[in-house]
C-alpha cells in the first residue's frame, strides 16, 4: 500500500466530517481467492418461484427468483430452463469415460480434475463452476479441468478440438454477463492452477505472469517493488489477470492508466487446435503486421485461452488521497469533473459517480455508515495519486477550496487514514453487491456521452413510477429502486434496477428500451463487462452489420469447430 498522505482539509466542514466518519472497509480488504458471495450475513426472505416462459433472447429470460448473495441460498435455475430457446449444439460430443482417461493422462494429478463422468461426484461440488456470481446462470458441466502449464492447456484443447468437445475458459468467475459458466455440458477449463509470476523488471515495469494469478496478488507483487497493476476493481480478490485481459476489464482507474488494449504488451495464448501463440513480447513498440493479441483482449474466451500476459505496470504513487463529495445536481457533478481535470490534471486517478439511491441501497444492505451526515442527490469519489506529497496537497486543497466556495460541492470528506480511504472506496465498490440484496438486479453497463449520462437513470425511474412496478418499501412491487453509478471519468454508467424478484414484466419494460435509448445517443450497450450470454442478442445496437459479419469471420478463422465458449458473444 502506498503511504497515505494526510491532506489538511481545506475547510472546517471537511475536518468535521472526517472526525465523524470511521468505518471498516469491505470488498477491497477481502483476502484473495475467497468467494465473493458471502460478504453480508443478514438473513433474507425468500421470494416465491415464478415459472419460466419461452423467450427468444438470452437476456429476456425469466429467471426463477434467486437469493441475494447473503441469503439462505436456493437453487439457481438452469440456464437451459431460463432460456428454453437455447438448444444444445448437436455438433458437440458428450464427454465419455475414455475422454476423462485421456485428460487424466495430460493433466496427471488428482487435483487437476473434478470428474462427475466416471465417478459419483455430487452436483454441489460443481456448483461453484456451473453458476455465476450474480446467481443468474447455471450450467450442467460434469467435468472441470485445471491445467497447471501452457502445454497442458494446449494438450487439452487439441484433444477437445479433435473430439468436438465444447469448452468454457474460466477465471475467478466474477464476470457479470454469464460468460464464464457453461450453458449445457461444456467442459470447464479453470485457470486457477496456472498462477505463477514469471518475471518482473523494476526498470521497465513489465510484469510477465500466468493468466491465473489473482489480480490482488499481482498488484501486491508489483507493489513490493513500488509499482502498481494498471487495473483495479471491486472483484480484485477473486478475478484473474488473464480473465481481466479476456474481458478487457475497465475498472476504477482506467481514467489514469488507460485500458488493457494499451497496457498489455504481449500474450501467450492457446488456440482451439492446441497451437501455442507465443507473443509474450515486452516491447512497447512493435509495428510488424497485425497486432493479433488485440483480438484476445476482450475476446471473452471465444477464440482461444490466454495462458500468460506481459503488462506494463506504472510506478506506484507515494501520495494517495481520496475525497467523497455530496452535490445537488448532475450539472454540478459535471462542473466538479471539469474542475477536477483542470486543477488536478495529472494526479487525478479516479472520478466515480454515485447517486443518492445507490448510496442508500449500499447503506441499507451493508449496514455501513455513510460518510456525510445529510443526504445529497449525487455523490462523487475523487482519488489523486502522485509522487510529491506537498505538491499534491497544494493542488488538492486549491481544488477543494474552489469547489466548496463556488458551491459546486455541498459537503465532503477527505480520508485522513488508510482505514478511511478504504471505507470511502467501499461506498463506491459496495454498490454492486447491495443491488442484489433484495432478490435480484437487472444490470446495464453503458457508455453514454457525459451530458446525457444520468438522464437514462431519470428516464428509467420515471418509467417505473408510471408503470406501477416500483415501490421502495412495499414488497409486493417487483422493483425496489433504480440506481445509477459508475466511472464518470470514462463516461461509463452502471444502471442497476434492484428488484425483489426477477420478473418478466420488469424485463420487458427495460429491454430493448435501454438499448434503444443508448443507441440513439451513439453510446455502447456494453462499456466494460462484455457480451457473454446476457448481451449477445443485442450487439446490433452498438455494432454495424459489417462489423458483426467480420467478427463472425474472425471467430470462424480461429475456431472453425466453434468449441470455444459456445452460445455466447458472437
Ligand atoms: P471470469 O468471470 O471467470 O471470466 C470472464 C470471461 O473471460 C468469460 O467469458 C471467460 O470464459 C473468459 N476467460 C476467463 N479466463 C480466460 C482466459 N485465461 N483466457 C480466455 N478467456 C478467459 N468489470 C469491469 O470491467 N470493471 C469493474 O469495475 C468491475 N467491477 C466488478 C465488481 C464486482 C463486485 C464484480 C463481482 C465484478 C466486477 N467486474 C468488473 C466484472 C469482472 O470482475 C471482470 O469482468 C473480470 O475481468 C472477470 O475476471 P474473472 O477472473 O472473474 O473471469
Ligand atoms: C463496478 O464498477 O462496480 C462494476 O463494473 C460492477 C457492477 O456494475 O456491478
Ligand atoms: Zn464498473
Amino acid at each position: 500500500m502506498p503511504t497515505l498522505h494526510r491532506t489538511l482539509p481545506a475547510l472546517r466542514r471537511l475536518r468535521l466530517a472526517n472526525a465523524f466518519f470511521q468505518q471498516p472497509a469491505r470488498l477491497r480488504l477481502r483476502p484473495a481467492a475467497q468467494p465473493l458471495r458471502s460478504l453480508h450475513s443478514s438473513p433474507q426472505v425468500r421470494q416465491e418461484e415464478k415459472k419460466a416462459s419461452p423467450t427468444t433472447s438470452a437476456s429476456s429470460a425469466d429467471h426463477a427468483p434467486q437469493d441475494a448473495p447473503d441469503r439462505p441460498q436456493s437453487k439457481i435455475k438452469y440456464t437451459s430452463d431460463s432460456y428454453p430457446d437455447l438448444k444444445r449444439d448437436s455438433r458437440f460430443k458428450t464427454v465419455s469415460k475414455e475422454d476423462v482417461e485421456h485428460f487424466k493422462k495430460i493433466l496427471g494429478s488428482e487435483a487437476a480434475i473434478l470428474d462427475g463422468v466416471t465417478n459419483e461426484t455430487g452436483e454441489e461440488d460443481f456448483e461453484q463452476y456451473n453458476s455465476d456470481w450474480m446467481r443468474k446462470y447455471r450450467g450442467q458441466c460434469r467435468l472441470v479441468l485445471k491445467p497447471e502449464t501452457t502445454e497442458q492447456v494446449s494438450g487439452v484443447l487439441k484433444y477437445c478440438n479433435e473430439q468436438s468437445l465444447a469448452v468454457v475458459p474460466q477465471g475467478g468467475n466474477s464476470g457479470l454477463v454469464g460468460g464464464s459458466v457453461p450453458v449445457f455440458d461444456e467442459i470447464v477449463i479453470n485457470l486457477s492452477r496456472l498462477n505463477k509470476v514469471r518475471s518482473f523488471d523494476d526498470v521497465s515495469g513489465v510484469l510477465v505472469a500466468d493468466a491465473g494469478v489473482i489480480l490482488q496478488q499481482a498488484d501486491e507483487y508489483v507493489g513490493k517493488q513500488n509499482h502498481i497493476f494498471p487495473l483495479d476493481l471491486g472483484a480484485k480478490g477473486t478475478c484473474q489477470i488473464g480473465a481481466n485481459v479476456a474481458t478487457n476489464a475497465g475498472g476504477l482507474r482506467l481514467l489514469r492508466y488507460g485500458s488493457m488494449h494499451g497496457n498489455v504488451l504481449g500474450l501467450e495464448c492457446v488456440l482451439p487446435d492446441g497451437t501455442i501463440m507465443d507473443d509474450l513480447s515486452k516491447l512497447r513498440k512493435n509495428n510488424t503486421g497485425y497486432d493479433l493479441k488485440q483480438l484476445f483482449i476482450g475476446g471473452e474466451g471465444t477464440i482461444g485461452i490466454i495462458t500468460a500476459i506481459s503488462i506494463l505496470c506504472p510506478q506506484r504513487s507515494s501520495a494517495v488521497n481520496v475525497a467523497y463529495f455530496g452535490l445537488e445536481s448532475y450539472e454540478k457533478v459535471m462542473e466538479a469533473f471539469k474542475e477536477a481535470k483542470k486543477q488536478l490534471g495529472e494526479i487525478l486517478s479516479a472520478f466515480e459517480l454515485m447517486d443518492r439511491q445507490s448510496q442508500s441501497l449500499y447503506h441499507q444492505a451493508s449496514g455501513a455508515k455513510l460518510p456525510l451526515e445529510g443526504e445529497h442527490p449525487f455523490y462523487c469519489l475523487i482519488e489523486t495519486s502522485g509522487s510529491n506529497t506537498e505538491h499534491d496537497s497544494e493542488k488538492l486543497n486549491a481544488f477543494l477550496e474552489h469547489v466548496m466556495s463556488e458551491e459546486i460541492v455541498s459537503d465532503g470528506v477527505v480520508a485522513e487514514s488508510e482505514t478511511q480511504l478504504q471505507s470511502l472506496w467501499a461506498c463506491r465498490e459496495g454498490i454492486s453487491e447491495a443491488g442484489q440484496h433484495w432478490g435480484g438486479v437487472y444490470k446495464y453497463d453503458l457508455s453514454i456521452p457525459l451530458p446525457e449520462l444520468y438522464s437514462l437513470v431519470e428516464d428509467a425511474r420515471k418509467m417505473f413510477e408510471s408503470n406501477g412496478l416500483m415501490h421502495t418499501e412495499d414488497e409486493t412491487f417487483p422493483v425496489k429502486d433504480v440506481v445509477g453509478y459508475g466511472h464518470m471519468g470514462d463516461s461509463n454508467l452502471h444502471l442497476n434496477v434492484a428488484t425483489r424478484r426477477y420478473d418478466k414484466e420488469v424485463e420487458r419494460a427495460l429491454e430493448p428500451w435501454v438499448y434503444e435509448w443508448v443507441a440513439k445517443r451513439q453510446g455502447s450497450i456494453s462499456a466494460e463487462h462484455g457480451l457473454g450470454l446476457a448481451k449477445k442478442a443485442f450487439i446490433g445496437y452498438s455494432r454495424s452489420e459489417t462489423m458483426i459479419r467480420l467478427m463472425g469471420k474472425i471467430k470462424e478463422t480461429f475456431d472453425p469447430k466453434g468449441i470455444m465458449n459456445p452460445y455466447k458473444y458472437i
